[in-house]
This record gives C-alpha cells, structure tokens and sequence, in this order.
C-alpha cells in the first residue's frame, strides 16, 4: 500500500474508532478490556453471558471453528455495541500441520524458515477461526535449566531477533487485514528467560545494561517489524511485576519504542498481583495494570470487577480507560472484522489439506537439525543396510516428535522416527524397541490439557528390567543400531524446569549397554533443550540433534541419517556439561584470569567449566574453509560503516549448508563488552569446490551498546577485534578500529 493510502486508511480507522467510543458505556469499554478464557479451567461467568453484555474483547483456549461462529454471533448481533470479538490461542509452531518447536527452527539460522512455517501456521489457524497466536515468544535464555527455553530463540539477542522479525511477518504478513494471518504476540515482555536458578517463574534481577543489551532487542526488532500485539511475562521484574511495570510498558515500549498496537497480561497475571504481593487487592492490582497501561487483562477478571468502580470514585478518568481501549478497536477494524466476523466452517479442512504444509514441515526439520558428531564420517548410512534396530523410548513416539505446546484438543500425528526409517528402507528389516520409559519424577499439570495423554502407571523395576533386557535383544540382532534418546514433549515447555541436564531416566544406561555390543551406533536426540551428553559426546561416533521436528520429524530425520539431505543447522544456544553450569553462555566478559590462565578451568574443581558444544557449532557430511577475512577499512569515524567479507569454500565431495558467522569483540570501552558477540550470518548452499563470498556490514547498529557507567546509548571510539567462521570459537581473525 502507499504511504498515502495508508495514512488515509489509518485515519478512517481512527474516525471508526472514536464513533464507536463515543456510542459505548464505560462498562463496554471495560469489557473490550477483558479476555475470557473458554476452557473448563478458566474462572469468570459463562462464556456467553459475558459477551452478551458486552463484557469480553477476546476469547482464549478456545478450539472450536464452530462454536467460534456461535459466540461471534451473540457478540455481533446481542452485544450492546456489535463489537467482534478475537479469537486467540498458542499456535506457537503450527497449528494442524506442526513445524519444529522455535528452538529448532533457530538452529537453522535461516530466517526463511520461522517465515515460511509461521506463514502456514498463520493460514490453518485462521482457517480454523483464530485471529491471534500468542507467539513468537522472544525469552532470551541462558539457562537450559528453564523448560521454555524450547519456544524461543536460545541465548543470543542478534539471532533472536532476526527469528523474531521472521516469525511476525510469518504470523501477520504486512497488512493485518490479510485473511489468511493472525495477530502476532510478543512474549513475554520481558526477561522470563532469566528466572533464577532456572526455575519457571521465579523472579528476574536485571541490570538495566543486561536488559537493553541482552533481553529487549528481540522484542525491539518485533515492534520495527509491526508486531500488532505484547504480552507481558509473569514474573517480577527487579521486585515489580511485568504486568504492572510502568517503566517498562509505558517508557520503554510506548514512548522510546513508539509501540501502537496493545498489551495483554499473561494469564491471570492483573490478578496475581495480589497474589505475589505486590498489590493490596485486586482494586490495587487493576489499578497496577491500567496505570501501567496493560490493555487486556488476560481471565482475571480484575479489570472486570474493578476498573469502571474506579473511574466513578476519581481514581482513574474515563479518558484512561479510552486510551487502552483505544489500540483493541483499531486492530478490530484493521483486520476488517466488523465486516466480516465469521469463518467459513468448510474452510480448515482444504487448507490442511495442501501438500505444501508438509513439505513445508519436513523442509523446515530438515534445516532445523544440528549434526553434532560424525566419527569416519559414519554417517550417511547406506541405504542397502538390511537389519536395522530402532531403540528408544521417544523413537515411536508422536508427542515428543510434535514436541511441546500441543494442547486443547490438538490430535498428534507426527511420523516418528521409526515410521521415517520404514519409510526410508523399504526392504531393510526395522525392528524395534522402547527400552525402558521415560517420565516427569513429577507430573505436569499441562497433561491435564492434552489429547490422549492418560498418564499410564509407572513401570515397576521388573518391568523396566524386561524393557531394558528386551532393547538390547533387538540391538543384538541388527547389523546397525538406530538410538532414538532424548525427552518427552512435556519434560520441556511451561513448568518444566530441570536440575539435570542428563537424559533422563536410564536412556545413558542403555546407550552403553547397546554400544557395548560393537556394532555401529548412531543417536538421534529428539529434546527441547541442550542435554548434557557427555559420555555420547565421546564414545557414540554419530549424533544428530533433531530437536522436537514437528509432523514430517520422522522423515526429515531419516533423510538425513541416509542422506537424502545434509544437515546444516547450527547450535542457537551453548551445551554445557552440567546443568549446575547454567547460566553458560558464549558472549560473557572478560576475568581477569582468562582461558588462556592457569585459574581457569580449574574453577571448578568437578568438572571443566567449558561447554560440550560451543554456541554456532554445527557439522556437515561436506567440509568447509574459511579465507580472505577482510575489511573495507581499517578504521572508521564513530557512527560511519564497514563492510567485513570473509570466502567460504566446500572443501568435501558432496554439496553442502554453511553458516558464515561474524563475531566482534570491542577490546576496551566504557564499559566492559562481551568477549565475543555475533553480529552477522549467513546460511549458504554450496557445490562440491564451490567457493562464495559473504559480505557483512558493521555500523552504528552493531557497535552501540547500552552503557552502565554511562546510563545511556553510546559507540565508543576503541579497538574492535573481528572473527568469522563456521562457530562462536572461530580463529579467521581481522582488527578494526573506530576513532572519535
Ligand atoms: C501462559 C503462558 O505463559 C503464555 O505463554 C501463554 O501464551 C498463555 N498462558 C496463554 O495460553
């Protein structure tokens, strides 16, 4: 659209929204401020009943195309004021068709891939009658401890942010009056991935420094990209919860960022500002919220009860609940709801029925997968291989394959790794075995949620014992062993914080067992977050990391395990050795007894404190160089550019992905940086010899940073040290200096 049609439009919009403000009753306008949770363990009043009178602006944890239209109906036609309602829900990594969990999709350091499965996502979900995906979730998290580290982006700023803006034009394409996207959600502002001790909720303490360097710019990079809505994170944030954090809704995001469209709170989040003691009651809380201006208040029901009682006692003016509701109504209109609120019910079936959806998914797992060992090149396997053994208890399973967020009435059906092997060798004989199971010491209430998920009993000792005696049975009979480990779909997500980063249960037990056998081994870990696998990491000669790869999981790992694709994803986030090693992360500062001292790995007396696989690392079945690092100049003034561009040539016999990683290093300042920090990449596909240039630029935008001595934006003048390569620990090394 041209700038001028859209200024015309955006104030047509507005003319719309203050029309219908002047005709609403300020308990209306409270009710535009209201989410209603339609599941069973929501709180509040009927669904129904809420929004005949007006008391509901959007609709959660809802599945149901048809009952959509239905409460849609009531809202448009038996509301006072005919307002169409949003229909929203955690379409987090697909809908129908489900993609590698956003984790993975990171690991592929292609952005292309979170635009293209978002885009799908966006399409199965609004043909189902959504209008709102509470995603991409944009947590920076240093800490595998914490369940979520599986939704977002893993532990770097500048590649979350390029998944960030990749998955907001997935989800919400350029106009939000597309009928085939969704409303965008950025979650959860902010800092939810630094939870102490890695535990799920738990407070956050950030330096104002970490926070702008670290955790805001994903969240930065989704508001230049137009992200239409934000949700705030649970927890306190240095001792204020997000929910009614002023400083950091209204400051940061209104004022410095210029952020238009709105805010919701978590789940009952207004609410449980009482309940983390923040606020006196629910009056307070409601208060907290709208102060800080926190639009939506997500089901409890806080505003509900409170915001138009304070308007009439003076605490709050009806211009103030105006300006919250203000953002909702003109994205109602934007999307072009009032004209056409309903969905067509015959719709989703043809939709999910496009083959490109799963090719989509499969070519988005495969991209996904880091290969993070291959030992004389073991790997591919041969396709004549006759007696193949599938081993593990996530080897035919469809929920850990979908991987986490597949609730509310979603039906699994991912192709499993056993099933892609079948798939892949026809004439091989595939037998397998679970080995013994695998399950939460203690269970997660999200089970409660999902379809199909009885929790079985446990296995007793005997039964395990048989399981684990009949694994090694099948091992023994195959000529080449297939060990599927890793965890199940629930181990990683909401409330599912880990102490260990081990696989759990007796999966390493069993790996040795099967490995003592002789025979060739591969290990395939299917897990939502980096798992110290430090005895694989040496005595398995083949391991991929395939994540939780969505429906084609199975077939994308099979094309690779006998090379119908080669892998080229790259770790997002580092593997430590231990779980008590977290907070682990490449771009720390400098000690003063640095890798090179005889302090340093000594820190710890049990164990070396560096990681299994550095942030970045990844392999090929081809192999790559790196050559001619060169700058365009060898100095540069304060705010102007440089370009950086480095020849990656495929070294190997077959074709081949590589990602050209550009790391910088400012070697004094103001204040102390990051020892390294990537600041550019680049997936690229090459042919056997072929050789490419990659060419990076660095500017104003790479070498400003958030300053604590200075409490402000500054680009120092100072020495830059620069390194590209395959992985954060690249060597190919170049200087740069910035001058006053
Ligand atoms: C709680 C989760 O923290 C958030 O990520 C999710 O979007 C909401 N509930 C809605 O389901």
């Amino acid at each position: 659209m041209s700038k001028a049609k859209d200024s015309e439009k955006q104030k047509q919009v507005a003319g719309k929204v203050e029309a219908l403000l002047k005709k609403m009753s300020l308990e209306e306008k409270v009710g535009q401020l209201n989410q209603v949770g339609g599941a069973e363990f929501a709180p509040g009043p009927k669904a129904e009943d809420q929004i005949r009178k007006g008391g509901a602006g959007s609709v959660l944890w809802l599945n149901d195309t048809k009952k959509f239209n239905e409460l849609q109906k009531i809202a448009m036609e038996e509301s006072p004021s005919g307002i169409p309602l949003l229909f929203a829900l955690d379409v987090i990594h697909g809908y129908r068709t489900i993609f590698p969990v956003p984790l993975a999709m990171a690991a592929s350091w292609d952005p292309n891939v979170p635009e293209k499965t978002q885009t799908i996502a966006a399409k199965e979900a609004r043909a189902a009658g959504l209008h709102w995906t509470f995603g991409p979730m944009l947590d920076i998290c240093r800490d595998p401890r914490w369940g979520r580290i599986v939704e977002g982006a893993g532990e770097d700023p500048y590649l979350g942010s390029a998944m960030a803006v990749a998955q907001v034009r997935g989800f919400q394409g350029d106009d939000l009056s597309d009928a085939e996207r969704v409303l965008a959600c950025a979650k959860h502002f902010a800092g939810y991935g630094y939870s102490d001790g890695g535990r799920d909720y738990d407070p956050v303490y950030l330096s104002e420094s970490q926070l702008r360097n670290i955790v805001l710019p994903p969240f930065k990079a989704a508001t230049d990209a137009g992200v239409a809505t934000f949700m705030s994170a649970y927890m306190d944030l240095n001792d204020v919860p997000a929910t009614g954090n002023r400083w950091l809704l209204r400051q940061v995001l209104r004022e410095e960022w210029g952020f238009e469209g709105f805010l919701v709170s978590d789940a009952f989040a207004v609410g449980n500002m009482v309940v983390q003691h923040h606020a006196k009651d629910g009056r307070e809380a409601a208060l907290r919220g709208l102060n800080a201006g926190m639009n939506m208040d997500m089901s409890s029901y806080t505003y509900t009860e409170n915001a138009a009682k304070l308007v009439k006692e003076g605490a709050l003016t009806e211009a103030e609940i105006d300006e919250l509701v203000r953002p909702i109504l003109t994205i109602k209109f934007k999307m072009g709801l009032f004209e056409k609120p309903y969905v067509d019910e015959t719709l989703l079936e043809k939709v999910i029925a496009l083959p490109e959806h799963r090719t989509a998914s499969r070519w988005a797992a495969q991209r996904s997968m880091v290969l993070l060992r291959n030992e004389g090149g073991l790997l591919p396997l041969s396709k004549d291989i006759k007696k193949v053994a599938v081993i593990g208890p996530v080897a035919d399973s469809m929920q850990a394959t979908e991987g986490s967020w597949m609730v509310f009435g979603h039906t699994p059906a991912a192709v499993t790794v056993l099933e892609g092997v079948r798939a892949k060798l026809p004439n091989a004989e595939v037998t397998y075995a679970s080995g013994p199971e695998i399950r939460r010491d203690i269970p997660s209430w999200f089970e409660s949620l999902m379809a199909g998920q009885e929790r079985k009993p446990e296995q007793t000792p005997a039964e395990s014992e048989a399981a684990f005696q009949s694994a090694l049975e099948v091992a023994k009979a195959a000529d080449q062993i297939i060990m599927v480990l890793g965890e199940t779909d629930i181990m990683a997500g909401e409330a599912a914080s880990r102490a260990s980063l081990d696989l759990p249960g007796r999966q390493e037990e069993l790996l040795k067992a099967v490995s003592a056998l002789g025979k060739p081994v591969v290990l395939v870990l299917l897990n939502g977050r980096p798992l110290s696998i430090n005895w694989a990491a040496e005595n398995i000669p083949a391991i991929l990391e395939a994540w939780e790869p969505g429906t084609e999981g199975g077939n994308a790992v099979a094309d690779i395990l006998f090379g119908d694709a080669n892998p080229g994803g790259k770790l997002p986030v580092t593997f430590p050795r231990k779980g008590s090693h977290a907070p682990l992360y490449y771009a720390r500062n400098m000690t003063h007894s640095p890798e090179s001292s005889p302090l340093y790995n000594p820190r710890y007396w049990d164990g070396l404190p560096v990681p299994l696989y550095p942030f970045g690392f990844g392999l090929s079945y081809t192999t790559f160089e790196f050559s001619n690092l060169k700058v365009s100049a060898e100095k540069i003034k304060v705010g102007a550019s440089l370009t950086v561009s480095v020849d990656v040539t495929n070294t190997g016999k077959v074709a081949g992905d590589e990602v050209a990683q550009l790391y910088i290093h400012q070697q004094y300042g103001t204040d102390t940086r990051p020892i390294r920090e990537l600041k550019g990449f680049e997936r690229i596909t090459l042919q056997p010899g072929e050789k490419k240039t990659v060419t990076f630029t660095l500017g104003a935008n790479e070498l400003t940073y958030w300053s604590s001595n200075a409490g402000k934006w500054i680009q120092d003048p100072a020495s830059f040290d620069l390194w590209a390569g395959s992985d954060s620990q690249a060597s190919l090394h170049a200087e740069f200096e910035v001058t006053a």
